[in-house]
């Protein structure tokens, strides 16, 4: 295994390289003084390419730099920084992390709405800027009676409806097509889920496909009592529509996660009171990015010892040979 060249594009949890360094040759790319001179000198040799997160960007031109490049390994379930298309038309394997996160994301994304509907993060202010000894915290909304939208039911968003259900919500949902096996009622366009739920999930890929989906119109669908929570991905919520619907009060709230230019958050989102923010820590507790980690080494190395990918993307099926 030492004769493969593994490319590591940016830090990671230190179990990352210290398991890859221990099986392979590997490149810790942000390391180096000149990484354009050091990209030159390892192309030929790198036949896998460890990606660390959504913001290491790799487009076809980036790939297509390594002419021996086999699999990109990358961290996180979410791969719309990858070109994943062009991987699969060019003979490449892209895994990603999916399952050992589906419950973190999803009780972040249940802990976001209720501190959006319950306004938590602004009541604990009020009572550390010492304002309770003055008077008590203003009432709220209630998550009571409301009915929640999931925008994309795959693994996570079942795992949020599980918990919404728990927590008493009706649970309805959006997505390509409807799913057999789901209990919860489909709403074949977006726009017609907003009119009839009160709180919009996003929890769908990111990417071309669906970039500013919820627009000015879902928002406005959604309604003045209306909730939006996004765990996914910034794009996919037109961000400027988003702030004009908070401000004029078209919809109640918002909790965000993520955010169109990470980590960069737009000054008037931090102004305003009706929105929670959190820096992308959806998955952020570390046993379950421990175990993230983890997974991307394996398919590292299990592509490496010739037994395959472990979790490919579906744009890049493996098919055993033989
Ligand atoms: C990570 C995520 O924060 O899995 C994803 O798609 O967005 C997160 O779990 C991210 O991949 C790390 O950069």
């Amino acid at each position: 295994m030492a004769d493969w060249d593994v490319l590591m594009t940016g830090p990671s949890l230190p179990i990352v390289a210290d398991r890859l360094a221990a099986a392979t040759t590997l490149h810790r790319l942000w390391e180096e003084k000149d990484p354009e001179a050091a990209l030159q000198r390892l192309a030929e040799r790198v036949r896998v390419v460890v990606a660390t997160g959504h913001s290491s960007r790799m487009d076809a031109a980036f790939l297509s730099r390594f002419p021996n490049l086999q699999l990109v390994a990358s961290f996180g379930v979410g791969y719309d920084h990858i070109d994943a298309s062009w991987a699969g038309a060019n003979g490449l394997i892209v895994t990603h992390t999916p399952g050992v996160l589906d419950a973190e994301v999803a009780d972040t994304a249940l802990a976001l709405t209720l501190a959006a509907v319950r306004k938590l993060p602004q009541a604990e202010r009020y009572l550390r800027e010492g304002r309770w000894l003055q008077a008590p915290y203003p009432l709220t909304a209630s998550l009571r009676g409301r009915t929640m939208g999931i925008l994309g039911l795959g693994r996570i968003g079942r795992e949020i409806a599980k918990r919404a259900t728990a927590f008493g919500l009706e649970i309805v949902y959006h997505g390509r097509k409807a799913q057999d096996d789901a209990p919860y009622l489909y709403y074949p366009t977006l726009k017609g889920m907003a009119e009839a739920c009160d709180i919009l999930v996003v929890v769908a890929p990111g990417g071309a496909a669906t970039r500013h989906i919820v627009n000015a119109e879902i928002l406005g669908a959604l309604g003045s009592n209306g909730v939006l929570i996004n765990v996914a991905r910034g794009t996919l919520v037109d961000e400027a529509a988003l702030i004009e619907a908070l401000k004029s009060n078209t919809i109640l709230a918002a909790g965000l996660d993520v955010f169109e230019k990470e980590p960069e958050v737009p000054a008037e989102l931090l102004q305003l009171d009706n929105v929670v923010l959190l820096p992308h820590v959806g998955s952020a507790s570390l046993p379950t990015r421990l175990a993230m980690a983890n997974l991307v080494v394996d398919n590292a190395l299990s592509w490496i010892a010739g037994r395959g990918p472990l979790t490919p993307v579906p744009e890049t099926p493996w098919k055993a040979v033989g």
